[in-house]
């Protein structure tokens, strides 16, 4: 079983083997020599120069040099915990995944909470995305679920990640501003690229500003696939819904935290688990879709832009997750922890999202430079809790001493792990994929308004006037007037009352769109053709 002693874990038996403590333990030098002096460097004479051979200053000094690794480039800010996820019932008909499978098993999980834009030391509670990635340590390898609190996300491609990060990112001649979204590469490329707009309004409202990750929702976004034993697929998006309900900050509150405060919700989350009694918890839920129904909706199931509203399709509750034990080092677990789309077992896939396909290749790649090397896998909290059997051999910082006589397949003369039975092994879904090559977009992903107006739509009066507030502040933080005013176009085409209040809060004319039918604006045009002329 994956769960473990006394509520302890697989995962946490496993740690058991790495962990060192200090105290009371005489200073030893990285070799193990034992060290009298560590405040004294060896020199020639009391007023002397510093002598060469002084093996322990020379090491000391190098290994602090090097402590830093590079932050991710995105999600540089992070807070994790560890815990454990139960699925409620045998969810055996629509997935083989092992861990979804049996009521009575714990599975290990890590959770790494953070915010997207700042950077490593950067303030917990700004306007921005929160990522919220969980690791999950099954009997049949890692499953990592990588997703953010806004169920929709700003670009269709991956291949505009790059460009949409750079545009959100403190400006790179000056690195002004670090901590809001409000400047003008953010606001020009929004602008020009209208399928972020979902995604903006998302970001403009309270959801951007969390009370705590307690206290938040999660999502993968992406449009998976569940993969049953009989081979049949099923759409699936992943949702988690916290116990204690969705609560947000508000602007004030967040203004003034930042300075008070600046780990607001890291310390929250820290202090709730070392006190034991109410654990955060989140129930997993599921929207789930026929194949056959892949085309019944007015939006294309890849895109990663549009929601299933739970009105369409409703929310399963499948299991739960509790995070109940705090990492013991930050470096060596919230730090160096690697998430990656790819990471999937059993009874789980992936579709053609466009956007899922470019984030696959993405995180293996990046932590190649970030943790060092092809062996981040052995680093402790990377490590499956499921054997780890392969001819993958030597490069930096290999932890494993391999005994085989051989690593190369097929081979005679030790034997060799593939091909043995076949009962568990990952079973690719079988896609029936063809056509040309071409890089356009789909036009089933061309609608970047009517979800825009669902949510606008969606919210109570308060909330809108929070959205309102949100786009006059960050709006007016941008120099160029034109990027105002196109934004301000969108808007109309998204909600003539949305556009109309933030203009005015401008002090710019209400807009000349005053209809989602009317996209006959000049200015928008003039943004659409230079758009088209990306994405063609
Ligand atoms: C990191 C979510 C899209 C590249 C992360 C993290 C999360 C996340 C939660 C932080 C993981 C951690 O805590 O360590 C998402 C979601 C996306 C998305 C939900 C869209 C639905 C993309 C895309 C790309 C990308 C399109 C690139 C094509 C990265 C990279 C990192 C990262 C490079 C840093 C990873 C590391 O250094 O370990 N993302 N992301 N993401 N994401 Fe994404």
């Amino acid at each position: 079983k994956a769960t473990g002693d006394g509520g302890r874990t697989a995962k946490d038996r496993q740690l058991d083997g790495y962990r060192v403590s200090q105290e009371g333990t005489a200073l030893t030098t990285d070799q193990g020599v034992r060290v009298a002096d560590t405040d004294n460097s060896l020199s020639a004479g009391e007023r002397g120069p510093t002598l060469l051979e002084d093996f322990h200053f020379r090491e000391k000094i190098t290994h602090f040099d090097h402590e830093r690794i590079p932050e991710r480039v995105v999600h540089a800010r992070g807070s994790g915990a560890h815990g454990y996820f139960q699925v409620y019932e045998p969810l055996t008909d629509i997935t083989c995944a092992d861990f979804l499978s049996d009521p009575a098993l714990k599975t290990p999980v890590f959770v790494r909470f953070s915010t997207v834009q700042g950077s490593r030391g950067s303030a917990d509670t700004v306007r921005d995305v929160r990522g919220f990635a969980t690791k999950f340590y099954t009997r049949q390898g890692v499953y990592d679920l990588v997703g953010n609190n806004m169920p929709v996300f700003p670009i269709q491609d991956g291949i505009k990640f790059p460009d949409f990060v750079h545009a959100l990112k403190p400006e790179p001649h000056n690195e002004i501003p670090q901590a809001q979204s409000a400047h003008d590469t953010l606001w020009d490329f929004v602008q020009l690229q209208p399928e972020t707009l979902h995604f903006i309004m998302w970001l403009m409202s309270d959801r951007a500003i969390p009370r705590s990750y307690r206290t938040m929702q999660g999502f993968g976004v992406h449009t998976f696939r569940f993969v049953n034993a009989r081979g049949e697929g099923t759409f699936v998006k992943f949702h988690w819904k916290p116990r204690l309900g969705v609560h947000s900050l508000v602007w004030d509150e967040v203004l003034r935290l930042q300075g008070n405060d600046p780990d607001f919700n890291r310390r929250d989350l820290w202090e709730t688990i070392e006190r034991g009694s109410t654990p955060p918890e989140w129930e997993l839920g599921v929207q789930l879709v026929p194949e056959e129904n892949e085309h019944d909706f007015d939006f294309d199931l890849l895109d990663p832009t549009k929601i299933i509203p739970e009105e369409v399709v409703p929310v399963r509750p499948i299991g739960k997750m509790v995070l109940d034990r705090n990492p013991e080092n930050f470096f060596a677990e919230t730090e160096q922890v690697a998430f990656c789309t790819a990471n999937i077992v059993p009874g789980i896939d992936f579709t053609n999202d466009p956007l899922l396909q470019a984030r696959n290749f993405s995180y293996l790649d990046t932590q190649l430079i970030r943790l060092g090397g092809p062996n981040f896998p052995q680093i402790p909290i990377n490590r499956p809790v499921a054997p780890v059997h392969n001819d993958h051999r030597d490069a930096y910082h290999q932890m494993t001493i391999h005994r085989s006589r051989t690593n190369y397949a097929p081979n005679s003369i030790s034997g060799g792990c593939p091909g043995i039975g076949s009962h568990g092994v990952f079973q690719h879904y079988q896609e029936r994929v063809d056509g040309h090559k071409i890089r356009r977009r789909s036009p089933s992903f061309g609608d970047h308004y009517s979800q825009a107006t669902l949510f606008w739509n969606s919210m109570s009066g308060w909330e809108k006037e929070h959205i309102v507030a949100a786009f006059q502040f960050e709006l007016a933080h941008v120099e160029r007037r034109y990027i105002k005013e196109r934004m301000v176009e969108h808007l109309g085409l998204i909600h003539p009352d949305l556009a109309g209040r933030v203009a005015a809060g401008l002090g710019l004319p209400a807009p000349a769109v005053t209809s989602v039918h009317d996209r006959s604006s000049p200015a928008l045009s003039q943004a659409r053709t230079a758009f088209d002329s990306i994405a063609t």
